[in-house]
């Protein structure tokens, strides 16, 4: 059994059989209510589903553009090779272009669209297979990446911690196992006995609706808060350690992470609380340096309505929504990658322990 087909959690899949190929991937909008997967032969439709958040967190939407290039070369209807590189070069574009933070998706996009040109002399029918291929491979290295994080994370993780996280870095936004929230998931494979607070996550609630619900379904011992009760918890020395997760790192070790990241890390550091980054090789963008990342800013009607459903105040109120935040290195007591633990200085160690 390969390593994506022993999952628990199954947030995607590309399903060969009789009907062809295609992308299957689970709407993270309905949970925790209901779950419910989509399906789809259409790059198109892909891109909509990372866009509109059907699809969410960094390494999940890198893997879901991987495959989304996958269906845009099977499904592209030409014998002609620069042809199909012109439609994977405008797929590539489409992709791109639903959201700006998170360094996964681009990544993914560069390295297929790579291996389609390496390609380029073998012919159409070798193209089509090398950029599905390695949209699989993308998808399966990020669960191994993940499992190796885990072990390598758990260590920092004692018998008896209670460990604070934000937003959603589980199953439901990587290829299946979890970057901080699967260094959790080690820790109490190994036979921990860990307490999880979980921060809600406004305005998208991903704390709330996806960690608690994947905690739950793992049977780990779980408590969930508001944003702003991160303060009164350390205050009362009710956290031992944080872990999150990160959308984009640079090489010099500033993070990218869910809006409320760099005031969980000031706390964390008031407090002498570690504070640690979760995330694979694939989140560093080694061409960046310092807070130089675009930060994504999305509707205002996230902050004034619960979900969309719930008007919370005056609907023309003036409103700033920014998807993610960022925390200087200086905030940050290590990272851990699937290559080993980054500790400070960031400058010289990140590229030390990525090359290994
Ligand atoms: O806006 P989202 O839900 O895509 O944001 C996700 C996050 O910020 C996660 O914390 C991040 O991707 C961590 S790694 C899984």
């Amino acid at each position: 059994m390969s390593v994506l087909e022993k999952l628990r959690i199954k947030p995607m899949e590309w399903v060969e059989d009789s009907e062809g190929p295609r992308f299957r991937w689970l709407d993270t909008r309905l949970i925790p209510w209901e779950e419910v997967y989509r399906e789809t032969t259409d790059y198109e439709r892909v891109a909509r589903a990372i866009k509109e958040m059907e699809i969410r967190g960094a390494p999940a939407i890198g893997i879901a553009a991987g495959y989304g290039m996958a269906l845009a070369a099977y499904y592209s209807n030409t014998n002609d090779v620069n042809e199909l590189l012109a439609h994977l070069e405008k797929a590539k574009k489409v992709l791109a272009a639903t959201r700006p933070t998170a360094y996964n998706l681009f990544w993914a996009l560069d390295r297929v669209m790579k291996k389609a040109k390496d390609s380029l002399g073998k012919g159409v029918d070798a193209i089509i297979r090398a950029v599905v291929e390695e949209a699989k491979r993308i998808h399966e290295e990020d669960v191994r990446q993940n499992m190796e994080m885990g072990k390598i994370g758990s260590k920092l993780i004692d018998d008896g911690d209670v460990v604070l996280t934000h937003c959603n870095t589980g199953a439901l936004a990587t290829g299946g196992y979890g970057t901080a929230l699967g260094v959790i998931r080690a820790a109490v494979e190994e036979g921990k006995r860990i307490r999880v607070i979980a921060t809600e996550t406004r305005p998208l609630l991903q704390g709330a609706r996806l960690t608690i619900w994947e905690l739950v379904k793992e049977g780990i011992d779980a408590t969930l808060i508001t944003d702003n009760m991160v303060g009164y918890v350390m205050y009362k020395g009710l956290v031992n350690k944080v872990f999150v997760g990160a959308d984009r790192i640079t090489l010099d070790g500033y993070v990218a992470n869910k809006i409320g990241t760099y005031m969980i890390a000031t706390m964390a550091s008031r407090h002498r609380i570690p504070f640690y980054v979760v995330a694979p090789s694939s989140t560093f963008d080694l061409g960046l340096e310092g807070d130089a990342i675009s930060i994504e800013e999305r509707s205002p009607d996230e902050v004034r309505t619960v979900l969309g459903k719930v008007l919370i105040t005056v609907p023309s109120i003036n409103v700033i929504n920014p998807a993610f935040d960022i925390t200087p290195p200086n905030l940050v007591t290590a990272l851990v990658t699937e290559r080993g633990i980054i500790t400070p200085p960031y400058r010289e160690n990140i590229k030390r322990v990525l090359s290994r």
